[in-house]
């Protein structure tokens, strides 16, 4: 059974950066979220086509920060430890990560044409489809099996989750190793995170749900581990061993079991905290600018997109929004339409809303000796 526990209201796509002349045929779906009490999984009720978020438009580009850039490289040199494995990369995007890879031994799946041109120019051979058992077979047919299935924040994009799996074991030799990662769903629980839930998220996966997926798809976890990249994220290790998950595994189950991550009641409360989240994050807002203070954004994030069209913050709140990715800047931010600008040298304002909260660490050190304040939701709402 399918139970709603959360409706964050009428939202844009939450990367649909958008030019004046769009306003009028933008796109807007109720964005509410729901608990299936068999598998455990956390998905939107309301599924939005992917052709309409991922083609070649798509502006989310992974190499944006070095955070990302250096994970990748890491994660890269992690898995040439294998030797020399040969690597099938689903959502490849721009190439962040198996650019790390000789071209001879990767092969990408990357939907998003404009992303798959550039793994095609950089070598690689670059399949622009979604990932379906019918493609699973011809890339087997055309290339063989892999020893690794590399695949971030991409499974948690596709709808039909257990056919995306069984289409890994179709690619995946014997011995092979299927890892991924994802935004963790115990840390938006603990942090409210709520804003990552949005078009692309059809899911926020948990370690339990994973578990009841995999095994239907013929695979065993048999080790998970948290990168600190999206804020806050998990990766998942499996193989088709028919073996015991290890006690990391089966620890860190019980941990998500001792925060009821099986049983709806967890998620009504997530639900009361986020709303909430919204009320502070008015007050605190109209509070500033009747100081005659003023505030702008800092990252025009997909996140953002979700707080500002779900609290009503648009320019009577935030001025424009600073982002460094060019083909954010001259649009305007999805729904509540504010506009993006790339940062000056020195930021000037009063406060910056952080909608990249998951660079937090990357922007606080660069923005060591600002004369503003950053706003963020992120435990709860606060002023840094
Ligand atoms: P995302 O959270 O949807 O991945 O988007 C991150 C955005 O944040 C991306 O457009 C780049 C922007 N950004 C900045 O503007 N300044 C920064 O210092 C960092 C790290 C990111």
């Amino acid at each position: 059974m399918k139970i709603e526990f959360l409706n964050l209201g009428k939202q844009p796509l939450a990367n649909s950066f958008l030019t004046q002349e769009q306003f009028k045929n933008e796109f807007f779906f109720d964005l509410k979220v729901q608990f299936d009490t068999n598998t455990k999984l956390v998905s939107l009720v309301n599924f939005v086509p992917p052709e309409k978020m991922f083609n070649e438009d798509y502006a989310y580009s992974s190499s944006c920060s070095k955070t990302m850039a250096d994970h990748f490289f890491n994660t890269a040199q992690y898995l040439m430890s294998y030797g020399s494995p040969k690597i099938l990369e689903i959502g490849s995007n721009d190439g962040v990560f198996i650019g790390n890879v000789d071209p001879k031994n990767a092969v990408a799946v990357e939907p998003c044409a404009n992303f798959a041109n550039i793994t095609r120019r950089m070598g690689y051979t670059t399949y622009d489809q979604f990932w379906t058992e019918d493609l699973a077979q011809q890339i087997v047919k055309e290339h063989g099996t892999f020893d690794i299935v590399y695949a971030a924040n991409c499974m948690c994009h596709i709808q039909d989750i257990q056919q995306a799996f069984n289409a890994v074991n179709i690619v995946l030799n014997d011995a092979g190793r299927f890892i991924f990662e994802d935004p963790y769903l115990l840390e938006v629980i603990k942090n409210s995170a709520y804003d990552q839930f949005y078009d692309e998220h059809a899911h926020i996966f948990s370690i339990i749900s994973l578990y009841n997926l995999l095994k239907n798809a013929g695979f065993r976890i048999y080790h998970v581990d948290f990168p600190n990249t999206h804020g806050g994220s998990l990766r998942i290790y499996a193989d088709k061993r028919n073996a015991q998950e290890p006690e990391k595994v089966s620890s860190q189950i019980g941990i998500e079991l001792g925060y009821k991550l099986d049983q709806i009641s967890t998620y009504e409360t997530f639900a009361s905290a986020v709303r909430k989240s919204k009320l502070d994050l008015q007050f605190l807002l109209k509070n500033i600018k009747s100081e005659g203070k003023n505030i702008i954004g800092y990252g025009a994030t997909s996140k953002s997109t979700v707080i500002y069209n779900y609290c009503q913050t648009d320019t009577k709140y935030i001025d424009y929004i600073i982002d460094t990715t060019p083909a954010k800047q001259g649009k305007y931010s999805p729904g509540v339409h504010i506009p993006i600008v790339p940062p000056t040298k020195h930021i000037t304002c009063d406060y910056a809303f952080l909608g990249a909260w998951n660079y937090k660490n990357e922007i606080l050190s660069k923005e060591k000796n600002r004369d503003f304040s950053f706003i963020t939701h992120v435990p709860r709402i606060m002023i840094i």
